[in-house]
């Protein structure tokens, strides 16, 4: 009993990844292999649980335990790791509860209504973005400045010590000496998890490679809410890179709660991973996976969620070539579908919007865009305990 006690601990602890082994007893080290797969060694935390009396939280996971699946069990482990061990930062969408999620939607709508407060005053939020971003980096740096703080940081990672071969884990050392809050943007999955494993400062993802944007999950909440007077029940059409794109992925995630039914759209090369495909299978969410982008498909939809072919994550680009302009949608296809459907994309769009589909009523991007001020207004808060 003592040593499944101890196994949970660490377990718990070690959010962010799943363990590479189970160490019973007290050592002192342990290894973690990262949801990217990555395998590091980290310190072993059970004398800090020990220190601060968390042996009843303990217990309580072991029973919890008794009644979950091993992938809820995942997930509900990261968000009570998250909520018990103070942390502040927001690396994935699992890491919110749905109270947690429906109320940082209702700050955002008073903020949506009063975006200039002085919430912020003497505060100072670093925005390190490590890959090109024109609406998460600019509409966060909004947020801080219509709430009355500063931002420091940097859009180019060439015009940091980067560029001199400084390495992660010491630019977040040294940027947490001088801000409140870190928002990362990183090329690499498992980045700002690392990076908030680093710190104390919390640290707000705004994209790893294509594992998760958070914030923009908020933001696409935010305006399903808003143009759907409702989160339940939808049917949600996802179209494009399934594989790549780091948006389907955290808002797959967050829509669990909300009794959603799904159509992924992809080619056979860039389909919803398997990882993804388990999870909607774990919590009993229908879904379906097709290749053909019909009119028969958005028909049938309530939100049509489309995205760009990701070049960037491409390692073969004469494979990017052969599926980049693979489905476009063009007002015609619209003709027949549901009055409340509305088409949603993350932004920036390349060739999969046509730009007649701009002037139809359906089209919702650009305001979608809007709200991630409002959004991000919530979080930072959030993040700041304000
Ligand atoms: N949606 C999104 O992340 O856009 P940017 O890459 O411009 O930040």
């Amino acid at each position: 009993m003592v040593n499944i006690k101890l196994m949970f601990i660490k377990f718990v602890v070690f959010r962010g990844g799943y363990c590479s082994g189970i160490i019973l007893g007290n050592k002192r080290r342990a290894f973690l292999v990262t949801r990217c797969g990555k395998k590091v060694q980290i310190y072993y935390y059970f004398p800090t649980c020990i220190a601060q009396n968390r042996f009843f939280f303990s217990i309580s996971i072991f029973f919890v335990l008794c009644y979950c699946r091993p992938m809820r069990l995942y997930y509900l482990c990261m968000r009570l790791s998250n909520q018990y061990m103070d942390n502040r930062s927001l690396i994935s969408i699992s890491d919110l509860s749905k109270e947690e999620i429906l109320s940082l939607l209702r700050r955002a709508g008073e903020f949506e209504k009063n975006p200039n407060q002085r919430i912020l005053a003497g505060k100072v939020v670093a925005s390190l973005f490590f890959e090109p971003s024109t609406r998460t980096r600019l509409s966060f740096e909004t947020a801080v400045n219509r709430l009355g703080g500063r931002v420091i940081g940097f859009s180019d990672p060439k015009s940091s010590s980067q560029a001199k071969g400084e390495s992660l884990k010491d630019t977040i050392m040294m940027v947490s000496n001088y801000a409140d809050l870190i928002v990362m943007r990183h090329y690499l999955e498992g980045a700002a998890r690392y990076a908030s494993e680093l710190t104390p400062v919390p640290i707000i993802n705004a994209g790893d490679g294509s594992n998760q944007h958070p914030t923009q999950t908020m933001l696409d909440l935010y305006t399903i809410y808003q143009t759907q007077g409702t989160l339940d029940g939808l049917t949600i059409t996802m179209v494009g890179d399934l594989k790549y794109g780091r948006t389907v992925h955290s808002l797959l995630e967050a829509m669990h709660h909300f009794s959603p039914r799904f159509k992924f759209v992809a080619c056979n090369e860039l389909r919803m991973p398997e990882q993804y495909k388990e999870y909607c299978r774990q919590w009993g969410i229908d879904y379906e996976e097709t290749t053909e982008f019909s009119e028969g498909i958005i028909n049938q939809t309530d939100i049509l969620y489309m995205t760009r072919v990701q070049r960037e994550r491409f390692s073969d680009l004469m494979e990017y070539e052969r599926v980049k302009n693979i489905y476009t949608l063009t007002a015609s296809m619209l003709t027949g579908c549901k009055p409340n459907m509305r088409v949603l994309h993350p932004l920036p769009r390349v060739t999969e919007i046509a730009q007649d589909v701009d002037d139809t009523p359906q089209a919702y991007y650009f305001q979608q865009a809007k709200n991630g001020l409002y959004a991000r207004q919530a979080l930072i808060c959030r993040a700041l305990d304000l």
